[in-house]
């Protein structure tokens, strides 16, 4: 029988774990959010209020729907409020180390029979589970950016995976309006493996002067059906985000398409992330895009 999914676990709330977080109240689960301290925690409940209200302003959400959201969420400092959840989905930053710290901390609190999912990008499940004491029951679970919108879900099964575990989490990603796709643990998965190489490729077409910034964005939308064009897409994924996949990929595969481009690098180093240091690419400015100075 398939397992059920009513209380679930987030850590690690930046622009994914928020998003993960209202894509299960939205679902109608109890969600429990955990971040470090006041302050991260605080910022993933305007992420969550924000997009929330946004959908209310479109007319797609009532304000009794949205306050719903909201009381399903509760923002708590500590990894013991996971003691009951049925499933706990890291969304942390991709150091291994961290990782495997978590992981650990998770296995002692959460009940043994509660699956533990990781959204990494890139990094190998299968070490990540074996931080713990049920590796059989550690996966992947894959979302896109922006996590309410977009429709995809990666389960990434390991050599170690149980039986029906990948299956449940997939059932769970459908109940979310999800579509999962199942993958195995090689580095980037499906879509990060064929999408970074791109958007890498769109760099260095840049670098080389082939065309400029904006006609590459316009060319890919228009000439290629791409909702947006490399450049939007690398600020919204995040530049030191895709610097690092790049890297990770690289040393994976050691395929120059994912050889990080240096003008990613130079961009990363100089604090210029994307949309969220509020410049990448392109400058953005609540929300919308224009060109830098
Ligand atoms: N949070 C919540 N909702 C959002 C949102 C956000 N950040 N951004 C947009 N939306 C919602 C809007 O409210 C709107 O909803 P509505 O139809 O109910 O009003 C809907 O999405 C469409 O938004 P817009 O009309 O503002 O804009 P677009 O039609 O241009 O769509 C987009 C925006 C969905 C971001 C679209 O441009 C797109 O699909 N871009 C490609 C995104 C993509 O490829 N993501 C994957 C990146 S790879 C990744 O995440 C993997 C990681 O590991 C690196």
């Amino acid at each position: 029988m398939s397992r059920t999914f009513e209380t679930v676990g987030v850590v690690g709330l930046g622009t994914m774990g928020a998003g993960i977080a209202e894509v299960f109240a939205r679902a109608g689960l109890r969600v429990a959010g955990v971040e470090v301290d006041a302050q991260a925690l605080e910022r993933g409940r305007g992420h969550v209020e924000r997009s929330t209200g946004r959908a209310v302003s479109r007319g797609r959400l009532d304000e009794a729907g949205r306050q719903a959201i909201l009381d399903r969420i509760t923002f708590t400092g500590s990894l013991d409020d996971l003691r009951d959840a049925d499933l706990v989905i890291e969304a942390i930053p991709e150091v291994m180390d961290y990782k495997h710290a978590l992981f650990t901390d998770l296995d002692r609190v959460c009940r043994p029979d509660a699956i533990l999912a990781t959204n990494t990008s890139s990094l190998s499940v299968t070490a990540v589970a074996a931080a713990t004491e049920r590796p059989g029951r550690v996966v992947g679970m894959h979302f896109f950016n922006p996590a309410p919108v977009m429709k995809l879900v990666e389960v990434v099964r390991t050599v170690v995976t149980g039986e029906g575990v990948a299956e449940d989490v997939a059932g769970l990603a459908r109940r979310l309006g999800k579509t999962p796709v199942t993958v195995g643990d090689r580095a980037g998965f499906v879509v990060n493996r064929l999408l970074l190489g791109y958007l890498n490729h769109a760099a260095t077409l840049l670098e080389l002067g082939v065309a400029t910034r904006d006609d590459i964005d316009t060319a890919m939308r228009l000439g290629a059906g791409f909702p947006m064009g490399p450049f939007a897409l690398l600020d919204l994924i995040g530049l030191d985000v895709s610097h690092e996949v790049c890297e990770v990929l690289f040393q994976e595969s050691r395929d120059r398409v994912h050889a990080p481009a240096p003008i990613l690098r130079e961009l990363v180093t100089a604090g210029l992330l994307g949309r969220k240091s509020g410049r990448g690419f392109h400058v953005h400015d609540g929300g919308g895009e224009s060109a830098p100075e």
